[in-house]
């Protein structure tokens, strides 16, 4: 089974609503809107059926991306904004193998960096990050902490605390800020233990 058809299926067997990692209140939004306004772009990296995009499209961010590695998961996604994801951008690819044709001021990802478990992924993730990211945008990533699960989904993770994280991204990103990810609200959806970073490109 390719790694396509693994997520697919994952979507496929459950609604994203019994998934482990779902949050109807996506608890990535305060970083998100701390270091954007609406007039950024912002690519969703590995956002599935997550509800940041709504979040967004409802605050007025108009040059919004989401990009997956499960059809299932983006048409899940697209058929339920309906007409208010008309100017949302869809993409079906693996971040890893991605080829950006622009630049974005925000790059998103929680709950994806973490399943990269080989040096080669996370070095291929950077090298496509640092591409997609316009100068002096910003990384915002969420990953599983030292004292998170192991597997998600039936796949290994990777976890990482205030240190690993950000040199995970470096020399190519700097930190800005990293720390605990709070529960979107508490008791409901999610309640594993996250650590969130957001980092800017290093200039040249
Ligand atoms: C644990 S889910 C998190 C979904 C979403 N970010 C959220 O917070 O609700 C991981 C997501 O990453 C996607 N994914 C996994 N590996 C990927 C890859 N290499 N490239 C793009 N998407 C990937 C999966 O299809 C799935 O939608």
């Amino acid at each position: 089974m390719t790694s396509e058809e693994h997520w697919s299926a994952v979507y496929e067997r459950r609604p994203t609503e019994e998934l482990g990692w779902y949050e109807s209140d996506p608890s990535t939004l305060g970083l998100v809107i701390a270091h954007s306004t609406p007039d950024d772009s912002v690519i969703d990296v590995g956002g599935g059926d997550s509800r940041l995009v709504d979040a967004l499209v409802n605050r007025g961010y108009g040059d919004m991306t989401v990009l997956d590695l499960s059809e299932v998961a983006l048409e899940r996604a697209r058929g339920r904004l309906g007409g208010r994801g008309r100017t949302v951008e869809w993409i079906h690819a693996d971040v890893t193998g991605f080829a950006p044709e622009r630049t974005w001021a925000l790059w998103h990802d929680r709950a994806v960096f973490h399943f990269l478990t080989t040096r080669e992924q996370r070095d291929a993730y950077r090298a496509v990050a640092s591409r997609a990211i316009a100068p002096g945008g910003r990384l915002v990533v969420a990953t599983f902490s030292s004292e998170g699960p192991e597997q998600c989904a039936g796949l290994a993770v990777c976890r990482y605390d205030v240190d690993s994280l950000p040199a995970a991204f470096a020399p190519e990103f700097q930190l800005v800020t990293v720390g605990p990810l709070a529960a979107g609200r508490s008791g409901e959806g999610d309640q594993r233990p996250y650590i969130g970073a957001v980092l800017t490109p290093v200039s040249n």
